[in-house]
């Protein structure tokens, strides 16, 4: 009989699901509920199919809500020529997606020359050993659990392997690495997130009392 380690995760919601009109207050709101990050989901149009937010969107968030650690997702076709933007506007961690860029090494090397966390990410379908050449590189892995682009889907069990394959290297080769989930977690899904540091939920977040769905996020699944 194995032994289950109860790890204490941060909740990072996905400002995707927020009401845009009043984004300032969404996000001292969740952080009044209990979470530690937000999560910012920028699309291009180019490498996912959706539109969302840029770099001044990030920048006004910094600058109404000076203390959010805001995680920023980029899920945009050549992020090198972006980062300037998105590092100025106060960004604390970058994630960019592996496929996206020639530029990968270069890309977190700038994110954490600039004094900011690196995250990398890979779609469902690409394996983790594309992550092979950026282990030394990174602050924190991203699993999808859904194709990234919208909000609202479903969580991908069959990338359930791929959380604890990852879980497993970071514990015995890379320690300082966080591990996150970003997609479809809800109060059903969030058990399959026991191993991971960082879990992130939009649209259950966003869609129910803040302050409940949250603590029930945190709690032992
Ligand atoms: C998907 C985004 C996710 C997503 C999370 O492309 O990266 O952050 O919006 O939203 P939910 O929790 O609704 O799946
Ligand atoms: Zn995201």
């Amino acid at each position: 009989m194995g032994t289950t380690v109860f790890r204490k995760k941060k909740i990072a919601p996905s400002i995707l699901s927020a009401d845009f009109s009043k984004l300032g207050t969404e996000v001292d709101a969740v952080a009044a509920a209990g979470a530690e990050w937000i999560h910012v989901d920028v699309m291009d149009g180019h490498f996912v199919e959706n539109i969302t937010i840029g770099a001044p969107v990030v920048k006004s968030l910094r600058r109404s809500n000076p203390k959010a650690f805001l995680d920023v997702h980029l899920m945009i076709e050549k992020p090198e020529k972006y980062l300037d933007d998105f590092i100025q506007a106060g960004s604390d961690l970058i994630t960019i997606h592996v496929e996206s860029s020639q530029y990968v090494e270069e890309c977190l090397r700038k994110i954490r020359g600039a004094g900011l966390k690196a995250g990398i990410t890979l779609r469902p379908r690409t394996s983790v050993d594309a992550l092979e050449p950026y282990w030394d590189q990174v602050d924190l892995i991203l699993v999808m659990t859904v194709e990234p682009g919208f909000g609202g889907q479903s969580f991908m069990e069959d990338q359930i392997p791929k959380i604890q394959f990852l879980r497993q290297r970071i514990d015995e080769q890379h320690p300082s690495v966080l591990l996150e989930v970003d997609g479809g977690v809800n109060d059903k899904t969030i058990a399959f997130c026991r191993d991971v540091d960082v879990v992130v939920a939009g649209s259950y977040i966003f869609k129910n009392d803040y302050k409940k769905a949250i603590s029930l996020l945190k709690q032992e699944h």
